[in-house]
C-alpha cells in the first residue's frame, strides 16, 4: 500500500484525497494545511486522518511514501524540493513551479534521488484529449494546420498567479502533447481588469515546427463558461467541447480542394468538401482520478509518468516565455530548447 501525504487542503486538495482513496494500491494518511479551518474540514470528512499545520511534517514523515502538493503555485518549488530531499515521490499541481530554473532543480533532484516527479497536467488524462491525439497520430485529421482553445468563465479568480499560469497552462500542456512537438516561438497579450498586476484575460499563440499555429484565449472575466478546442487538419476538422459530457467530439469531414482554379463563386463553392459529421462515443472517466492513479502506478511499477518533470519543465518554460512577451506588449519570442 502506497501511503500518501497531501499538502494543501483548499479547493482542490480534497479532490486528491477522494480519488487517491478510490485507488486499491494507495491511501491518504496525512494532510498538511496552514489553515486550521481546512485541517478541521479534512478531519471531519476523513476521521482518523492525521493532520498537521506544518508542511515539513508531511514531507519528512517516515509513514509517508509520496506527497501531493496542492498549495498556491509560489509554494510548489520549496515544498516539492523538501519532499524529494526527504526521498518521497512527488506529484505537484500545475504548473510545476514559477520558473525554468526552479523546474531544472526539481528535475535534477528527482533524478538524483531516483524518485517519481509528476505534475498535475490533468488534461493529458482527459478522454477527449486522448481521442484527439489518436485522430492526429492515426492521420485521421491529416497535417494539423492550427488549433484554437477557449477556456473562459466568470471566476474563479486566483491571487497567487495570473490567468496565463492558471488556465492557459492547461492549453499549453495539451498543445505539445497533441502535436508531439515543442513550439519554436510564441507571443501573448494580456490585461488585468480586477486585480492590479494579475492578468485576468490573455490571448496568445504558439508556432510549432511545420507551421502549426496554436491559439488560446483564457479568461476569468467572461459571461460564458467555455472549454473548447478546434483542431483544423488538411484532411478533417474536429471540435472538442469539454462541457458536453455526452457528445464531446465532433469530427467534420470538411476541407478545401487546392488543386483547381475557379472563376466564379459557384465554382469556388464546389472546391469546398462539406461531408458528414461524426459524433464518436467517448467513454468518459474522471481525469483527476486517471491522473492520480497513474502517479500511483508509476511509483508501484517504476514507470515514467506521462506528465513527468521534464514535460512539466517544458510547460513552465513556455509560460515564462509568454509572460516575457506580455511584458513586451505581445512581442514574438523565440523558444530555444537546447537550454
Ligand atoms: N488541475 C486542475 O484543474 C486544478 C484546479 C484547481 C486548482 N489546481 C491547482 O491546485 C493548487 C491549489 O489550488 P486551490 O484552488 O486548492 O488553492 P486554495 O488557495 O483554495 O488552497 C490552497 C491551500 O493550501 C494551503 N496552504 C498555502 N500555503 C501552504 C503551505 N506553505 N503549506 C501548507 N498549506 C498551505 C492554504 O491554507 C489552502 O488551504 C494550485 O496549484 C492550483 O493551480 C488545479
Amino acid at each position: 500500500m502506497i501511503r500518501i501525504g497531501i499538502v494543501g487542503y483548499g479547493h482542490w486538495g480534497p479532490n486528491h484525497v477522494r480519488v487517491i482513496n478510490e485507488c486499491k494500491d494507495a491511501r491518504v494518511v496525512m494532510v498538511g494545511d496552514l489553515d486550521a479551518s481546512r485541517r478541521a474540514a479534512a478531519s471531519q470528512a476523513h476521521p482518523g486522518l492525521v493532520t498537521t499545520e506544518l508542511p515539513e511534517e508531511v514531507v519528512t514523515s517516515p509513514n509517508i511514501d509520496a506527497v501531493i502538493v496542492s498549495t498556491p503555485v509560489v509554494t510548489h518549488h520549496s515544498i516539492a524540493m523538501s519532499a524529494l530531499n526527504a526521498g518521497k515521490h512527488v506529484l505537484v499541481e500545475k504548473p510545476l513551479c514559477q520558473t525554468t530554473h526552479e523546474a531544472d532543480e526539481l528535475v535534477a533532484l528527482s533524478r538524483q534521488q531516483d524518485r517519481v516527479l509528476m505534475c498535475g497536467h490533468v488534461f493529458l488524462f482527459n478522454a477527449g484529449v486522448r481521442r484527439l491525439r489518436e485522430y492526429i497520430y492515426d492521420d485521421v485529421i491529416g497535417t494539423v494546420r492550427y488549433m484554437a482553445a477557449t477556456r473562459t468563465n466568470l471566476g474563479p479568480f486566483r491571487t497567487d498567479v495570473n490567468v496565463l499560469y492558471d488556465l492557459a497552462c492547461h492549453d499549453i500542456s495539451f498543445f505539445s502533447f497533441l502535436l508531439g512537438a515543442l513550439p519554436e516561438s510564441g507571443n501573448a497579450v494580456a490585461s488585468s481588469f480586477l486585480q492590479p498586476g494579475i492578468e485576468d484575460v490573455v490571448f496568445g499563440s504558439l508556432k510549432y515546427p511545420g507551421g502549426a499555429l496554436c491559439h488560446f484565449h483564457d479568461s476569468w472575466v467572461n459571461p460564458r463558461k467555455e472549454r473548447t478546442l478546434v483542431v483544423v487538419g488538411d484532411k478533417k476538422m474536429v471540435v472538442w467541447d469539454d462541457m458536453n459530457s455526452l457528445e464531446p467530439i465532433r469530427l467534420y469531414d470538411k476541407g478545401v480542394q487546392h488543386d483547381q482554379y475557379y472563376d466564379t463563386f459557384r465554382e469556388f463553392r464546389t472546391q469546398i468538401r462539406d461531408g458528414d459529421v461524426l459524433i464518436p462515443r467517448v467513454k468518459q472517466c474522471e481525469p483527476l482520478k486517471a491522473q492520480d492513479h497513474h502517479f500511483v502506478e508509476c511509483i508501484r511499477d517504476g514507470m515514467t509518468p506521462l506528465s513527468g518533470g521534464q514535460e512539466a519543465r517544458e510547460v513552465v518554460k513556455i509560460l515564462e516565455t509568454l509572460q516575457r512577451s506580455i511584458k513586451n506588449e505581445g512581442r514574438q519570442e523565440v523558444l530555444h530548447w537546447d537550454v
